[in-house]
């Protein structure tokens, strides 16, 4: 592997690395990219206040940090769409069946894969910095929390992976992602590729649930803000933000 040109700090425990590299960046001027990587955490944090669990030294725990603002506050969901898709494209070179679950979770088949915590810092009216928190399941071969539906890139294909490479291999991606969407025309194509990511595709119909109980329904849309919008089978839309709609597996 070539050396790395990326500054990655590895920890071998800490509370939470979105905790940490948001502290570091509260206290001094941080590298934009500047990654922090953790073999354990004590308390890991996962979206809706859950909690994320993950076996010592098996897999990646990491944040980094950016500062993105170019980015209106409004249109912030086009950083969760280009990590998801660095996360896709990165995890496509190892294993096969990845995609995206709206908004940002990584399956592989229909099961979880990885996680992403975007958590933004905001000025007057502006993104100060982001912190982009990632718990990938890479080499672990039980689950035994409760966590749901958990998978890691081994049990997908028996073979152990190199955690390193696998994060510097996923900055690589990010980084050319991060600057192509400084670009209109390569945005729209990078939006375009979240949607073709995305689970359960653009054509079939599933099952989901919602406030008024379950429905059946096909993907149709994402908007800029990150609403996904489902066509029911009465051909009637709608539009959900997140945690107001459930994907029933
Ligand atoms: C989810 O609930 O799906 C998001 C999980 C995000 C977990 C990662 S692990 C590294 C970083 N530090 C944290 O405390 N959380 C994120």
């Amino acid at each position: 592997m070539l050396p790395c040109e990326h500054k990655i700090l590895f920890v071998p425990q800490t509370s939470s690395t979105n905790s940490l590299l948001k502290e570091m960046a509260q206290v001094s001027d941080c590298v934009e990219f500047l990654t922090i990587c953790a073999d354990f955490q004590t308390a890991g944090r996962g979206q809706k206040e859950n909690k994320w669990e993950s076996e010592s030294g098996k897999n990646l725990l990491f944040s980094v940090l950016i500062y993105p603002h170019f980015v209106p506050v409004e249109k912030q969901f086009i950083l969760s769409q280009i990590v998801s898709l660095a996360l896709k494209d990165t995890l496509d070179e190892y294993i096969e069946g990845v995609s995206i679950k709206w908004p940002n979770d990584i399956y592989r088949h229909d099961k979880k894969i990885c996680g992403i915590l975007i958590e933004n810092t905001l000025s007057t009216d502006a993104i100060a910095y982001t912190i982009v928190g990632i718990g990938l399941n890479v080499n672990q071969a039980n689950f035994e929390s409760d966590a749901p539906n958990p998978v890691s890139m081994f049990q997908a294909s028996g073979e152990q992976y190199d955690r390193k490479e696998i994060v510097s291999r996923f900055l690589t991606k990010l980084k050319q992602l991060y600057s192509d969407i400084q670009f209109t025309e390569l945005r729209g194509k990078i939006v375009d590729r979240y949607k073709e990511s995305l689970y359960r595709g653009r054509s079939a119909y599933y099952l989901y649930r919602d406030d008024n109980g379950v429905f059946e329904a096909v993907i149709h849309d994402v908007t800029e803000s990150g609403y996904l919008i489902l066509k029911h089978n009465d051909n009637s839309l709608h539009h959900y933000a997140f945690k107001e709609v459930q994907f029933i597996l």
